[in-house]
Parts: structure tokens; C-alpha cells; sequence
């Protein structure tokens, strides 16, 4: 067995009611919290009021931000680390999905350099690889969404704005002290939300599986994660209230996440290449996955027989009797198969991708997510890459 690490800085709170444990957590944080949220879905649905009342109930003062854009702006970060260093925040608490929980840990981030712009730190940037910066401020996340995994990864996804990129950065001060996975949020969760942060999770897992970085304790979450997803994305698809498939697909978040995440394996190509549409389109994230996850399934299957064939078993598609190799060749269709079952059949024209825009999402994979792409069983050159995009159009 080959050497591999792992570590689970984040204390995980999971299970039906441990939102309510926020009074005897976060006062472990400090005095005065930022708390980040999505515009106007979180204080319709209550639960920004929950949260911060459960906050001050801990004794805790918040100043709360709820203009949390869908894909987190670098504008926006950089103002909100601004307002947390005047109000003297202690740590940020982020509400909601993935934009929320990247927007805590990056403006908890931002904020303990003293401010500036954060495009500094991202791709491209004078301090992009985040070498001699200061640890965060510490972060709090409670997810909403069974998806993005950002509740149990040190990682945050900020958009350039100037550049129409969406570069992934963060270190082991950007995983958040404290996580609640609490299902009971997610009931109430849009059906379209809930598909396109599903599929995302299973693609988390997915892609930890088939990484050339993933090691045992990887497979072990990712297999499960992606069981879970095949037993429980269409039941909730279903009856949203399901609470018992709801709970199962917030584990298959958790578990995925920490298997890319704390676990180290990363995704691989599908999320390089899903990321630069996001830049250019603003499409939801999980979706651009599903736009270009066959393409590279059909580039990349013979690159590990066994374990594309265990892909299309976990995937619960394939004949008995049939031999990995077979099982492996039919990995791509048995995604199609499972995205139509949930669907997720899109191309990169439905999410708004036209053919010029493929040269500049190119220069943006191999700026910004490189070393995810470098995660892929097979290596991917520039004009793969290029081949990849144009069959997913
Ligand atoms: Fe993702």
C-alpha cells in the first residue's frame, strides 16, 4: 500500500437538530461574529434570523452580511473583509450553500492579512500561492445544501471578475473550526438547487475515486458517497421532505468532501474544466460538471480498468458476467445513463458556452486549476483539454 496522509481539522457537527448547538459552539470562537449569507433566501426561509439569535443566545454580537452572491465575487469579498476588520469581528460565520461557506473562509482570510484585495491571493496573483500569510480568523460553516462539500475542505472558489475565472485556493487555516450538517435545513431546499449540488457530490466523489492522489482512506468515503447518491439524489428529486434520503445525501456531502478535501485525493479534469465554464457562464457548478463529465470519461477510461469498472458497478449500470474491461469501456455511458436518471442531461451550449469562448476557458484551466487537472489518471494536455470542451458543445 502506497504512503498517504490525512487530517480532520474541522470538528463536524451532523444530524437533525445540531443547529441548535450553535450557543455552546461559537462562543468558542469569539466575541463578535460576521455572519455571511445569500441575499434574501436565507433571511425568507428564517433561518437567518435563527442562526442569529442562536449566535447572540451564545453571547456572541453579529454583524450580519446577507448580499452573498451565487458564485462569490472578489469585489464583494474584499468589501466584506473591509466591514469585518471595522467592526473588529473575532470569526465569520457562513449560512447557506457553497457561496456562502467559500465567502467566510475567504473573507476570514482576507481579513487577517488586514484587508486588501483578494485577487492578490488568487491565480495569477503576487501572493497566489499563499506562502508566509497570516491564518485566517477562525470560520464557522452551517451548510444548507447536500453539495459543494465546503463544510469539510480547506477550499474556497472566488470569482475574478476581471478575468471571468473562478480559481480555487485556500490552506489548512481556511477549513472551518466548526461544521453543522444539520438535514433539517435542507428540506425546504429548491428542487433545481438540490439536483445541480447533488450531482456536484456525486462528481466530488466520482472524481476522488478515479484521482491519480486518491489513496484508501479516499475510496473508502468515496465509494460510499457515490452509493448514496445513486440510493437517494432521485428520492428527494421525489419528495423534497424525504427527511431520511435528505440526511443520507448531507452524509454523502460530508463524506465526499472530506475524501477531496481533509482526505487529499482532490478531482480531477471534470472539476478543471467545470470550473472555467463557471467563470465564463456563471452557470450552477454542479451542472457544468454534468456538461463535460462524459467527454472526459470517454478520453480517460482505459486509464485505470479497474477502477472505472468499479465506477460503472457503484453506478449500479453493466451486465453480470461482464469483465472489467467491458465495465470499464461502458463508464462513460453509465454517467449519461445516471445523469438522465437525475435530469442533468446538459451540454456546455445549454449553460451558455459558445466555441470562441474555448480558447480563454483553456488558458484559465491551466492558470488556475492545473494541479487539479494534474490529479487525472491520464495527463491532459493542452489540446486535450481543448478536444474535451469542444465535445461537451
Ligand atoms: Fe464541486
Amino acid at each position: 500500500m502506497k504512503a498517504f496522509e490525512f487530517s480532520i481539522p474541522t470538528q463536524v457537527y451532523f444530524g437533525s437538530g445540531e443547529v441548535n448547538r450553535i450557543p455552546e459552539l461559537c462562543c468558542t470562537l469569539g466575541k463578535k461574529a460576521m455572519l455571511l449569507a445569500a441575499k434574501d433566501t436565507m433571511r425568507t426561509l428564517g433561518f437567518l434570523d435563527m442562526v442569529e439569535e442562536l449566535l447572540r443566545k451564545g453571547g456572541v454580537d453579529v454583524v450580519v452580511s446577507d448580499d452573498v452572491a451565487p458564485n462569490p465575487r472578489d469585489v464583494d469579498i474584499t468589501r466584506q473583509a473591509g466591514i469585518f476588520l471595522k467592526e473588529q469581528c473575532d470569526f465569520t460565520v457562513g449560512l447557506g450553500g457553497g457561496s456562502a461557506m467559500d465567502s467566510a473562509k475567504a473573507v476570514a482570510f482576507l481579513a487577517a492579512q488586514g484587508g486588501g484585495s483578494i485577487t492578490d491571493y488568487l491565480a495569477g496573483g503576487p501572493h497566489a500561492d499563499l506562502a508566509g500569510t497570516a491564518p485566517a480568523f477562525p470560520i464557522m460553516v452551517i451548510t444548507t445544501t447536500a453539495g459543494t462539500g465546503s463544510e469539510t475542505t480547506p477550499w474556497w472558489v472566488v470569482t475574478n471578475t476581471t478575468d471571468k475565472e473562478k480559481p480555487g485556493t485556500g490552506n489548512d487555516s481556511t477549513a472551518a473550526r466548526v461544521a453543522i450538517v444539520d438535514p433539517q435545513l435542507m428540506l425546504s431546499l429548491p428542487k433545481e438547487i438540490t439536483r445541480s449540488t447533488g450531482i456536484d457530490v456525486l462528481f466530488h466523489a466520482m472524481e476522488s475515486f478515479i484521482a491519480c492522489t486518491a489513496t484508501p482512506f479516499t475510496d473508502l468515503f468515496a465509494k460510499e458517497a457515490m452509493k448514496l447518491v445513486v440510493d437517494n439524489l432521485g428520492k428527494v428529486l421525489e419528495d423534497g421532505s424525504d427527511i431520511e434520503a435528505r440526511t443520507a445525501l448531507a452524509w454523502a456531502n460530508t463524506i465526499a468532501g472530506i475524501a477531496i478535501g481533509e482526505g487529499k485525493s482532490s478531482t480531477v479534469g471534470i472539476h478543471a474544466l467545470g470550473h472555467s465554464i463557471g467563470g465564463q457562464t456563471d452557470a450552477p457548478h454542479g451542472m457544468t460538471m454534468a456538461a463535460i463529465g462524459p467527454a472526459y470519461m470517454r478520453k480517460t477510461w482505459d486509464a485505470d480498468i479497474q477502477r472505472y469498472a468499479e465506477v460503472t458497478r457503484l453506478l449500479g449500470y453493466g451486465e453480470p458476467g461482464m469483465d472489467a474491461e467491458q465495465l470499464a469501456r461502458m463508464s462513460p455511458d453509465a454517467l449519461v445513463w445516471t445523469l438522465q436518471k437525475f435530469g442533468c442531461t446538459i451540454t456546455m451550449t445549454d449553460l451558455g458556452v459558445k466555441k470562441d469562448m474555448i480558447e480563454a476557458m483553456t488558458d484559465s484551466v491551466f492558470k488556475t486549476m492545473k494541479n487539479c487537472l494534474d490529479c487525472s489518471l491520464k495527463e491532459l494536455s493542452r489540446g486535450d483539454v481543448v478536444g474535451l470542451y469542444v465535445d461537451s458543445l
